[in-house]
């Protein structure tokens, strides 16, 4: 399977969230081997997961970007994996902008993988370099399977200068090394022009795409040259 992931990060208003997924509901159909996950802002998941039952759009699943580290209780402001299973079928972890703007440690994230999977939500683990051996290690070795892991170098996101193929190939062969069978994704400067090229590095399963996910148009261009 390829999974093409839309991550917005925190961008949009309500109104334009609703109009991208109309559109792209609307023109593009996925391949049979596809699975699209979109990652909008918290608020706008419940209103964007009834469009998607209303217009039985399976093969589109919706991820959030975060989650708490806490399970229910007293953490305020805190969104717990028990609140949103149901509405999405997915959950972004370990985000590079999480563990820096947010400071978020390896532990942190280990704890939401935990709490996400125990809840049944598929887990994206994003891991950069040089630290994606100890951001796996903090992770209790039955937790790791069932990971998608997201393969993002920090000087290619949101720089417009994806990482040369060539050093993805060779990370990715370690972080196959360290967690065998995981699906791995590259995230990072993708755009239609360059997708191709990262689909087609050995041990690749599918694309983070930031920037490029923003217009419906042009996130559909590059699904179509994937
Ligand atoms: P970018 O972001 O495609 O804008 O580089 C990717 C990401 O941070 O997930």
């Amino acid at each position: 399977m390829k999974y093409l992931v839309a991550n917005w990060k925190s961008h949009k208003s309500i109104d334009e969230a609703v109009e991208w997924l109309e559109k792209f509901v609307n023109s593009y159909q996925p391949k049979s081997d596809e699975i699209i996950i979109i990652s909008p802002p918290f608020p706008y998941l419940f209103k964007l997961s009834e469009m998607l039952k209303e217009k039985r759009a399976g093969q589109i699943s919706l991820a959030t970007q975060d989650i708490s580290p806490f399970p229910l209780g007293a953490y305020t402001g805190a969104v717990a994996a028990e609140m949103i299973k149901g509405v999405v079928e997915v959950v972004i972890v370990g985000h590079s902008e999480r563990r820096h703007y947010f400071h978020e440690s390896h532990q942190e994230v280990a704890n939401k993988v935990t709490l996400a999977q125990e809840v049944g939500l598929r887990v994206i683990l994003c891991v950069d370099e040089p630290y994606a051996q100890e951001q796996l290690a903090a992770l209790e070795s039955t937790h790791l399977h069932n990971l998608v892991i997201a393969y993002e170098p920090l000087e290619a996101i949101g720089t417009g200068k994806p990482q040369e193929p060539e050093q993805v190939t060779r990370v990715v062969e370690k972080i196959q090394q360290l967690a065998p069978k995981c699906p791995i994704l590259y995230g990072g400067s993708v755009n239609p022009e360059n997708v191709a090229v990262y689909m087609n590095i050995p041990g690749i399963s599918g694309m983070l795409v930031g920037g490029a996910s923003l217009e419906v148009d042009k996130f559909i261009d590059l699904l179509r040259r994937s």
